[in-house]
């Protein structure tokens, strides 16, 4: 079954339980995705550790950090505890990943690896089996609202061949521009995890948006 993560990206971030609230329910988002960003690994800057941890409080949807910083093995630590369940680092930014990855499980969260754009999966195809989730990034990280890399989907591709072969389970996840009118691509090149921002909050509806890009992901 395709997972919808609404991303608070795009959310307003003074009602950020309400917003949370809006897209939540019975067959609403599966996770909240929640991008941390520190200016540094992208060039913007968004919310911590504090925030999660309130954000936490505030829904029983389980929240999905994707981590858009530097020295992510330093920081991972910080938002299990603050309760994220399922931790995203990124590839160009960690220093130990195999080692990293460890730690996130062994601390109770999914662990998860991100790849720009620019950054290929084969030479990570050794490291999947310590991961939960692969993270394929379908716009350069940074900003919500921009559009779909269609050059993405070769990649995406590939990614879930090198999971079948090795017989994982682990989710593979896209995230950026992904909306009604990207999602059956990325869901046939073999995503299963979808993260949308501007697609779901734009929305008048946005958990009618969830239940509507859920069923077209459906392939
Ligand atoms: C971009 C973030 C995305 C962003 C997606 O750097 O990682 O999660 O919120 O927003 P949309 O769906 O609007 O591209
Ligand atoms: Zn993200």
């Amino acid at each position: 079954m395709a997972q919808i993560n609404p991303s608070i990206l795009s959310a307003d971030f003074a009602r950020l339980a309400e917003e949370a609230e809006r897209v939540g329910g019975a067959d609403g988002a599966d996770w909240l995705h929640v991008d941390v960003m520190d200016n540094h690994f992208v060039p913007n800057l968004t919310l911590g550790a504090p925030v999660v941890e309130s954000l936490r409080k505030a829904t029983d949807t389980p929240l999905d950090c994707h981590l858009m910083i530097e020295e992510p093995d330093r920081w991972a630590p910080a938002y299990i505890e603050a309760g994220a369940g399922s931790v995203t680092f990124h590839a160009e930014a960690a220093a130990a990943p195999v080692r990293l990855a460890r730690e996130i499980r062994a601390k109770g969260a999914r662990a998860s690896m991100a790849l720009k754009p620019a950054t290929p999966v084969e030479p990570y195809e050794d490291l999947l089996p310590e991961l939960d989730m692969l993270l394929v990034m379908t716009v350069e990280p940074g900003f919500g609202g921009q559009a779909f890399l269609d050059i993405m989907l070769p990649k995406i591709r590939r990614t879930r061949q090198l999971i079948d072969k090795h017989g994982l389970q682990m989710w593979l996840q896209v995230d950026g521009g992904v909306s009604a009118a990207t999602i059956e691509r990325c869901a046939e090149a073999g995503a299963d995890v979808f993260v949308a921002g501007s697609a779901v909050y734009s929305a008048e509806d946005p958990a009618a948006a969830v239940r509507a890009l859920r069923a077209q992901a459906e392939v």
